[in-house]
């Protein structure tokens, strides 16, 4: 999928009076993506979620830094250092780092998130791409350019994933591609302990649900007990 949906939504306010309360009864672990475009809106948003009744926070920082000229805060391990620190004073909740593939090594601001006091970090999010009409000679999308995901990114996740699983000592969550149980096994033998799904669920809205029966019948088939026990045991040739 090449989607160019932007960040827009109603606004943490909104969230917090009208989402919040219907996902709370849903009996699952509620963890906020939040996103700013200045250092400040980072600040000021996870203030406010500080005081929220959420499980976590995942910062995405794939989005502009206007103050910076446009770059992404998510792109070097200063940037993602900084704003990971000043929301760390502000966030008690825990905190796990986005981080953006649209790097030539993800392993630099996946540091910066673990020395400013994330408590993990998750990738990938998508990759930047771009698709044509060859007979308008228009780019598909009005933004000409989009966020890749879906299965044709798995490959670069899993290396990112087991990448980083090298370079940081705290948990990581992975996503990219994933669509059945096999899929999340490969994401936990590279250093994944715990996997996420975007895409997969415009496939087939129960894709979550069966990738979990495929992660126990992987369980069930290789006599795992604890799932745990298979994080991060891929063998390199
Ligand atoms: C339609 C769509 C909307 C997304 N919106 C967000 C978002 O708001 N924040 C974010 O951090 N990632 C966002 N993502 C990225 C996904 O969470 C995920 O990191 C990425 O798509 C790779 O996983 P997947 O292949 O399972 O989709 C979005 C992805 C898709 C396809």
């Amino acid at each position: 999928m090449l989607n160019s949906i932007g960040l827009q939504n109603p606004g943490v306010e909104y969230f917090m009076e009208y989402d919040l309360p219907w996902l709370k009864n849903q009996d699952v672990a509620v963890i906020v993506n939040a996103c700013g475009s200045t250092i400040e809106d980072y600040v000021e948003l996870c203030k406010i979620l500080n005081k929220a009744d959420i499980d976590g926070v995942e910062l995405n920082l794939s989005c502009p830094n206007v103050k910076a000229g446009c770059l992404a805060f998510g792109t070097t391990y200063e940037g993602v250092k900084e704003v990971t620190s000043k929301v760390r004073k502000v966030l008690d909740k825990p905190l796990i780092v986005k981080l953006t593939p649209n790097v030539t090594d993800i392993t630099l601001p996946a540091k910066g998130a673990e020395d400013a006091g994330a408590d993990a970090v998750s990738l990938i999010n998508t990759l930047l791409g771009m698709s044509i009409n060859i007979n308008t000679r228009k780019p598909y999308l009005a933004n000409n350019t989009g966020g890749l995901s879906g299965p044709c990114v798995k490959p670069v996740a899993v290396r990112m994933v087991y990448q980083v699983s090298q370079a940081v000592n705290i948990p990581i969550l992975g996503m990219g591609g994933i669509i059945n149980g096999g899929d999340a096994i490969e994401f936990m033998l590279a250093g994944a302990s715990a996997v996420s799904i975007g895409a997969g669920n415009f496939i087939d809205p129960y894709t979550s649900v069966n990738t979990v029966k495929g992660i126990e019948e992987y369980m069930k088939n290789h006599n795992i007990e604890d799932i745990n026990d298979i994080v991060g045991k891929v063998k390199m040739n």
